[in-house]
């Protein structure tokens, strides 16, 4: 396979434009959002420094071929025709996982284009050495992706393995936790960039906090995945000299000290020793603070910076609609009153009473958490006059 061939890094549509921001801070090339992905190109090097550092993207695939699919038998013989012995080799087991959908528009359905898939392969490969791979459902560790797309088929493998998502640090037993990109992606989006206070006071089991201080220390979020985890490290022209001067570049970026603090409270002492457990496994635990009490009480680490919460939806955590609005006119209260200077990202579920929080936001995000429709709000606390010009709706 050619170096610096396509890539495709995999996304949830809403949270596309903090990829795209990752993606070109890292210096990938030819960078085009497509739906709920990102098109781009990178070195085999840059490829797996992605792998390691990208917080908001699912997992990055690498296109093998785009060929045309308007029958099974059309897929299944342009399948057969690519090597794929040179790709990868018959002592991996490899499975195929179908994307995209044509069925609808007379086209072929997923478990048609698998099954056209996973035999062309099999084909290919016991056409050039009389044997083929196992598929392997369970542990694969060569994914193929087709995705089918108007009568084409893009043949793609998946780099990553487990999805980007998993960062390994997650603790069970909180109702409503945030996915670890969608938190990144929230951070990226509102432009936090470690060099500012962060605070997050109803920080539930910590995921916003913990990917706010892996930003700010400059902390991989892969780094310690096991040797194997990868999927890029099964292919054939896995270049493992080339992955270990990357892994300890990227592992010398990491800081010595935050440059701002970050500190994560909730009302729920239960929930904030949770969020403590999964920052010690995710190995930022001694650069934060954790406090236990209500924001309302709750004073700002600095006179400005950044304070991003997820707030109670009632649904999930258990609150009365009444109790819920009560809240969400304290939080807005201690807004004003507190937080003067700052700014504030607050994640609410749309069909929530988020306006009484009373502030006018100078920015509206709207993002799914789960399958929960939500507005992330922005508001610019500022200070003496300027405050009730622009804050109060
Ligand atoms: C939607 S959850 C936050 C989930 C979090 N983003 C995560 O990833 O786990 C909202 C949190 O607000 C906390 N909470 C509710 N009322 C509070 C208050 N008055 N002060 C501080 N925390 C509060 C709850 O205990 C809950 O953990």
């Amino acid at each position: 396979m050619s170096r610096g061939s396509g890539l495709i890094a995999t996304c949830p549509e809403e949270t596309k434009p903090a990829l795209v921001l990752e993606l070109e801070a890292l210096g990938a090339r030819n960078i085009a959002p497509a739906y709920r992905a990102v098109a781009f190109e990178a070195s085999e090097g840059l490829l797996y420094e992605l792998n390691l550092k990208l917080r908001t993207a699912s997992r990055i695939l690498r296109v093998v071929r785009d060929v045309p699919a308007a029958s099974p038998e059309m897929l299944r013989s342009q399948v057969r025709r690519i090597h794929w012995n040179e790709l990868f080799d018959t002592r991996h087991g490899f499975m195929v996982e179908s994307q995209g959908d044509d069925a609808d528009k007379g086209g072929l359905a997923p478990k048609q284009v698998i099954t056209q898939v996973r035999e062309g392969i099999r084909e290919a490969f016991e056409r050039v050495q009389g044997v083929a791979p196992a598929v392997d459902r369970t542990d694969p560790k060569v994914i193929v992706v087709a995705h089918l797309r108007r009568g084409r088929c893009t043949l793609s493998l998946d780099t990553s393995g487990k999805s980007l998502h998993k960062r390994g640090y997650r603790e069970t037993g909180h109702p409503a936790p945030l996915k670890e990109t969608l938190a990144a992606a929230i951070l990226t989006m509102v432009g936090y960039d470690g060099t500012q206070a962060f605070m997050d006071p109803m920080c539930g089991s910590g995921t916003i906090a913990i990917e706010a201080a892996m930003i700010a220390i400059r902390k991989a979020p892969q780094i310690h995945r096991r040797k194997g985890e990868f999927n890029f490290e099964w292919l054939k022209d896995f270049d493992r000299e080339l992955w270990r001067q990357t892994q300890d570049r990227v592992r010398a970026e990491k800081l010595e000290a935050l440059p701002a603090p970050v500190v994560a409270s909730d009302i729920n002492e239960a929930y904030v020793s949770m969020a403590r457990k999964s920052a010690l496994d995710a190995r930022v635990e001694r650069y934060m603070t954790f406090n236990t009490g209500r924001f309302q009480d709750a004073e700002p680490p600095a006179a400005t910076g950044l304070l991003v919460t997820n707030l109670p939806y009632g649904d999930r955590i258990g609150s009365s609609e009444g109790d819920i609005a009560r809240l969400y006119e304290e939080v807005g209260d201690t807004l004003k009153k507190k937080f003067s200077g700052w700014q504030a990202a607050v994640l609410a579920a749309a069909a929530s009473p988020y306006k009484v929080i009373g502030l006018k936001p100078l920015r509206t995000i709207p993002l799914t958490n789960g399958s929960i429709p939500c507005k992330l709000l922005l508001f610019e606390l500022y200070s003496g006059t300027r405050r009730a010009a622009r804050n109060v709706e």
